[in-house]
């Protein structure tokens, strides 16, 4: 009877629309939140700080887990660390997996009955009153079940390192889905599909469309999570009566299996929330999320000067103008193209803010520049926020060997002694840590937080600036043979 009437409920609701107006719900809920590898606690403190929400960490890295009422779920897509969000319909801390395919098998079919599945639901139609969802992805690898009929999962054996492959923006499909409003349909949208959907809905009766995606990591498992997701899909395709659809789903059901902890979710977002402020990508275009973690790391203050001398298409200096808008920003880059794309990509927020692409309206500028030789005065900078070439895509670890020592010796040139900070990202740690050892006087590390940056493991390394005043030590001279033109410049400059 709990049945028939669940799925009555939500038959009955897709009829009406998608914007169709949920009663908020008194009871708390749990939002699950994908987050940069190595930033969870960032996350957790920027939810307690917003939300007044106390974060729970998963034990699965990169997964964040809060309650809120309803009336805040706006406020949820606002965060600026979370990347996917989805709400809990049930988590199991320490789930006991039966030890054969076949039990396992029976299991998953039983607990889709068993799952408290409408708060879940009343919150992802709020959700879709709130943000309009897509529910098509252009990029997808389907594996399709040979034993549910027509029944289509997604699964994955590990953490997806890109979950952006996952995932389309809400805020950017808000204004998509606009335009295609008084344009044209999707290339792809056959006649007789929009037809039989008019027909759906003309008798109004429309299953939901829905797919399973699982996320599974441990080594104890006897199935893998295609068997997962297959398997648990069609039990919840049989309990609601949803049609299973790989690509136009209304619905994405969430399975996460981390060891012994198992996430049963909803997803509310189609993609990945970090690409909030890009438009125009490079090859190494930072996660608006990561950039998010180590602005926060810096902790900006009213009128900090706060330069990101690498900045490629901007994606930490556009970040900290967003959220920190009483600093000051100033960004560069040695190549004309990062920086043409970092121009493109502040004129097209300008625009979406109806600025008219101005750039008068942040405070913030680009410039090209080699970064071992500013055009700044010395002590002048409160923070340095960079993201360095790994020299893997972006130059090469044998260049790093000479550029890391004299971007870290021109650093401390322009930042200020004694209160100056750095907070510096990179893979390339060895040349990094040998380049910092040489530079003691000058930088000390004060903690590094390590993260996952595209499936290489990184480390963002927070420095503050010593009160030695630059030009009195040893470390403020290059090496003869490892000083460039612009270099002997400094140094002279520096002893002047
Ligand atoms: C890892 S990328 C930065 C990516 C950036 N965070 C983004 O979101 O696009 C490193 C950048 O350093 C720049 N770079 C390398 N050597 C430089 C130098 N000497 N001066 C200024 N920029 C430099 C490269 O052109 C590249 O854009």
């Amino acid at each position: 009877m709990v049945l028939c009437n669940l799925v009555a409920l939500f038959t009955a609701s897709i009829t009406v629309s998608g914007a169709h107006i949920m009663q908020e719900l008194d009871e708390a809920v749990t939002i699950g939140a994908t987050v940069p590898t190595g930033f969870e606690h960032t996350a957790a403190e920027e939810v307690q700080e917003k939300l007044e929400a106390t974060a729970r960490v998963s034990k699965n890295r990169g997964r964040i887990y809060f309650d809120i009422t309803t009336d805040t779920l706006f406020k949820v897509h606002q965060l600026k660390s979370l990347d996917n969000l989805f709400v809990v319909v049930k988590d199991y801390d320490d789930y006991q997996f039966k030890t054969t395919k076949e039990e396992v098998q029976l299991d998953w079919q039983e607990l889709a009955a068993k799952l408290p599945w409408t708060n879940a639901l009343e919150v992802w139609k709020l959700n879709n009153s709130i943000k309009k969802r897509k529910g098509r992805r252009k990029r997808t690898n389907p594996t399709k079940s040979d034993q549910c009929g027509n029944f289509s999962t997604k699964s994955t054996d590990t953490v997806p390192s890109d979950p952006e492959e996952l995932w389309v923006d809400l805020e950017s499909l808000e204004v998509k889905e606009n335009q295609r409003d008084v344009s044209s349909q999707p290339e792809d949208d056959s006649e007789e599909e929009k037809h039989s959907e008019i027909q759906d809905q003309e008798s109004g009766v429309t299953p939901l469309k829905f797919r399973v995606t699982c996320n599974r990591a441990g080594d104890k498992h006897c199935f893998t999570s295609n068997d997962a997701a297959r398997d648990f899909g069609g039990a919840v395709q049989e309990f609601f009566q949803w049609k299973a659809d790989m690509t136009k789903f209304d619905v994405e059901v969430l399975l996460n299996i981390h060891n012994n902890e198992v996430v049963v979710g909803l997803a509310l977002t189609v993609e990945s929330l970090h690409r909030r402020n890009i438009s125009h990508f490079g090859p190494t275009t930072l996660r608006s999320t990561l950039a998010y973690g180590m602005l926060r790391l810096c902790k900006p203050q009213v009128s900090d000067v706060i330069v990101d001398p690498m900045c490629g298409t901007g994606a930490i200096p556009l970040e900290g103008v967003m959220e920190w808008q009483n600093s000051f920003f100033l960004a560069g880059d040695n190549s004309g193209t990062a920086v043409s794309r970092s121009v493109n990509n502040i004129k097209h927020i300008l625009k979406r803010t109806h600025d008219g692409g101005s750039s008068s309206g942040l405070p913030l500028d680009i410039v090209q520049w080699d970064l071992c030789n500013l055009p700044m005065r010395s002590s002048s900078v409160d923070i340095i926020i960079t993201d360095m070439p790994f020299g893997k895509r972006m130059g090469s670890k044998k260049k790093n060997w000479e550029l890391y020592p004299l971007c870290l010796r021109e650093m401390a040139r322009v930042c200020k002694p004694g209160t100056g900070k750095a907070v510096l990202l990179t893979q390339d740690k060895k040349c990094f840590l040998k380049a910092l050892s040489q530079m003691e006087g000058l930088w000390r590390k004060s903690h590094t937080v390590w993260v996952n940056v595209g499936g290489l493991h990184a480390g963002v390394f927070v420095l503050k600036r010593t009160a030695v005043v630059f030009g009195t030590t040893s470390e403020d001279v290059m090496e003869p043979h490892t000083a460039t033109g612009s270099q002997k410049e400094n140094m002279k400059d520096a002893s002047q």
